[in-house]
């Protein structure tokens, strides 16, 4: 019976069958090759929101960084003045003791 209605079939039918054929084989590539596409473009897309991240923590670590810096600088700074300051108050008390010793003891 099947081979009968094969034997039936003119070359038309045989060509609609093949072309039938390779348009889905067609197709199922297409649909491969954009399914392959899009998983590139989500890799792409997480590289760059993973670069994105990296950047903005190392910008953060950065900026800790600066301000710890500038903050042991200002400590320096204060702590520099202080000993300063108090050198000179000294300073003002051993003449001003000198300045009185003389006055007493001329
Ligand atoms: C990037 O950072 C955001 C917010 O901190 C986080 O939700 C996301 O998962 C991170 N993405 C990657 C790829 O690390």
């Amino acid at each position: 019976m099947v081979s009968i209605l094969i034997h039936l079939m003119n070359s038309s039918a045989w060509l609609l069958i093949a072309l039938f054929f390779f348009q889905s084989q067609e197709a199922q590539i297409l649909r491969i090759l954009a399914e392959k596409r899009e998983h590139e473009r989500e890799v792409l897309l997480k590289a760059m929101e993973e670069n994105s991240n990296f950047s903005r923590m190392a910008e953060e670590k950065l900026q800790v960084k600066m301000e710890q810096i500038e903050e042991n600088r200002q400590a320096y700074l204060a702590a520099i003045m202080e000993r300063l300051q108090e050198k000179e108050r000294h300073a003002q008390e051993v003449r001003r003791n000198k300045e009185l010793r003389e006055e007493l003891m001329p």
